[in-house]
C-alpha cells in the first residue's frame, strides 16, 4: 500500500481538495447572483432618487420608487419606445455594443465615444401630471467616466437634482463632485434661456449671483479643473442636441 507520503496520494488529495473547493466556490456565485442583481437594482434606484433629491429615510426604496417609471427613449427620434425590456435592458453594455450605440465622432463632447441608440429615464408623475423627469448623464472628468442623474423639474428646464454614482476622480479634488454642498448648488439652475437655448454651464470660480446668467451657471470645483470641465462637457452634451434636448422639446410638445 503507498504510504501516505507517497506522490500519487498527494495528487490526489489536491485534486479533491481543488474539486471540493470550486464546486463550493461555483454554488456560492450561482446562489449569490440574485442577491446580487437585487442590490444592484436596488443600488439604482436609490441613485435615482438621490439625484431627484427624493430619497427620505424610513421608507423603504422599493416604495418610494414605485412612484416612477421607468421608460425607453429613442435617442434618434427623442420619443418613447417599447423596443427594449426596460426590466433588462443593460444600457452601459449596449452603449459599447457598436449594433445597440452610435459612433458619436466629433459630437463626442462628454468623450464617452458611443451614445447608446435607447436610453433609459425615469418619469415621476404626481396628482396633476408629470412631477419630474429623471436622466443618465455620463462623461470623463480627469482621470475616469463620471456617471450619474440629473433631474428636471416639470417644466424640463429647472434643475431638481444631480448627482454621479461612479467615477474615480481624487477624493478631496475631483471627488467633490459628490460633496453635499456642490450638489446642492445645481438645485433650481436653468438649464435654457428664455429662447430655449442651453445655457447650463460649470464655470471656472464662483458664480456671481448678481449677474443674470447666475442662473444657469455653478461655482467649479477649486483645484479640480479638469473634473469640473468634464462636468461642464457632459451636462452640454446631454442637456443637447446629441442628448436629450430632442427628448425635452418631444415631451414639452406632449409628443414624446
Ligand atoms: C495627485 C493629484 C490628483 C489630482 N486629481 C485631480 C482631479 O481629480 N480632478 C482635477 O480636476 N484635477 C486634479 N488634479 C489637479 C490637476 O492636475 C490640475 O492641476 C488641476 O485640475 C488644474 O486646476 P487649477 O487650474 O484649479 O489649478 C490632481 C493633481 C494631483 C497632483
Amino acid at each position: 500500500m503507498a504510504s501516505n507520503d507517497s506522490t500519487s496520494k498527494t495528487i490526489i488529495v489536491a485534486l479533491a481538495l481543488c474539486i471540493v473547493c470550486s464546486v463550493i466556490v461555483s454554488t456560492a456565485a450561482v446562489m449569490l447572483r440574485p442577491a446580487q442583481q437585487a442590490n444592484k437594482d436596488l443600488d439604482r434606484k436609490t441613485n435615482i432618487l438621490a439625484a431627484a433629491g427624493m430619497l427620505q429615510e424610513g421608507v423603504s426604496v422599493e416604495e418610494q420608487f414605485s412612484s416612477i417609471s421607468t421608460r425607453a427613449v429613442d435617442m434618434a427620434t427623442g420619443k418613447f419606445t417599447d423596443a427594449v425590456d426596460v426590466a433588462t435592458y443593460d444600457q452601459r453594455k449596449a452603449g459599447k455594443n457598436p449594433a445597440m450605440s452610435d459612433d458619436l465622432g466629433d459630437a463626442d463632447l462628454a468623450k464617452i465615444g458611443r451614445r447608446a441608440k435607447y436610453m433609459l429615464v425615469y418619469v415621476v408623475e404626481g396628482d396633476s401630471g408629470l412631477d419630474k423627469v429623471i436622466l443618465p448623464i455620463k462623461g470623463y472628468g480627469l482621470w475616469s467616466t463620471l456617471y450619474g442623474f440629473v433631474a428636471l423639474e416639470s417644466d424640463l428646464n429647472t434643475v431638481a437634482g444631480l448627482g454621479f454614482y461612479d467615477h474615480a476622480e481624487t477624493p478631496g479634488l475631483g471627488g467633490e463632485v459628490d460633496n453635499p454642498i456642490w450638489k446642492a448648488k445645481w438645485i433650481g439652475k436653468k438649464s435654457y434661456d428664455a429662447e430655449n437655448k442651453q445655457a447650463l454651464t460649470v464655470i471656472k470660480g464662483s458664480v456671481d449671483s448678481s449677474r443674470p446668467e447666475a442662473v444657469h451657471q455653478i461655482d467649479g470645483l477649486s483645484g479640480a479643473t479638469l473634473t469640473s470641465k468634464g462636468v461642464d462637457n457632459l451636462i452640454k452634451f446631454w442637456m443637447g442636441k446629441d442628448g436629450f434636448a430632442p427628448f425635452l422639446a418631444n415631451l414639452r410638445a406632449g409628443e414624446a
